[in-house]
């Protein structure tokens, strides 16, 4: 089976190392809209003519299923490209429910996304749903996706940036940080610095890979029985060894952060 990662870089490499760990045996065709990127800043309607085409684009490659490994694009496209496609479309959402039901209940919730999700329907529908105390708050940082894209993960320039959006956040309230965009669990170590090493982090990542091999298992799809995968930057397959290997890196990242910091 071929299994399809959009989104708009390389947060969608969170979802895929999820799916790879469940499902080893599939090829993956992974597709980064890097020319677009970020999509936290654009329109509604850009980000939904970007990710039909990553989409589309996805399935006539052949996978039998397409994941929007991207909470932006999920937020505005899935439900429309759901209602024009008759294949699988797997999309993300952020680590609300358990954040809520888990946890000290005097304290309180963040979710950080970027400003499409901070601002769509869908996220606050979601609070609605769960946050029957009012404990959850949101914030949008637009920057960190364009760092985590230039391989900026730490140093001096995310930490002034995040202190900076945090300026006025009064920290100590909180004790879990949903990670609301596929690229944030770059900066978990970051992040730790300001909320504290107590803070605990909820990613989507790995509840969508369950979901993913859950459709894939009613489906029926069969096991392709040879690993594989395939980069492409907005629908330009990526041979070059560097971005190869940056992809590569960034993959050990997501497993090693997920191993040693999120509980
Ligand atoms: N990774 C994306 C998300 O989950 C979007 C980041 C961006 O392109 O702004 O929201």
């Amino acid at each position: 089976m071929k299994i399809g990662i959009f989104d708009s870089g390389i947060g969608g490499l969170n979802v895929m190392a999820g799916c790879i760990k469940l499902l080893p045996d599939e090829e993956y065709e992974y597709y980064a809209d890097s020319d677009n990127c970020p999509y936290g800043t654009k329109t509604p309607e850009q980000i939904i003519e970007y990710t039909d085409r990553g989409v589309k684009f996805l399935r006539d490659k052949g996978c039998d299923i397409v994941c929007i490994a991207c909470n932006t694009a999920t937020s505005v496209a899935a439900a429309v490209l759901r209602k024009k496609y008759d294949f699988p479309i797997v999309g993300v959402e952020p680590a609300v429910k358990p954040a809520v039901t888990d946890g000290d209940r005097d304290k309180r919730i963040l979710v950080l996304a970027t400003p499409v999700t901070v601002r769509e329907k869908k996220l606050h529908d979601l609070i609605e749903r769960f946050d029957e105390l009012h404990r959850v708050d949101v914030l949008a940082l637009p920057k960190l996706p364009v760092f985590a894209e230039a391989g900026k993960f730490d140093g001096d320039e995310v930490d002034g940036y995040l202190a900076g959006e945090f300026k006025n956040v009064n920290t100590g309230l909180y004790d879990r940080i949903v990670l609301g965009c596929t690229h944030f669990i770059h900066y978990i170590p970051a992040f730790r610095k300001i909320f504290g090493d107590e803070c605990r982090f909820l990613d989507g990542g790995e509840g969508t890979a369950r979901n993913i091999k859950k459709i894939c298992t009613e489906k029926g799809y069969l096991c392709s029985g040879g690993f594989g995968i395939n980069y492409y930057q907005s629908g330009r397959i990526v041979t070059d060894k560097d971005k190869k290997d940056f992809y590569t890196k960034v993959l050990k990242r997501v497993n090693d952060i997920r191993q040693q910091l999120i509980n």
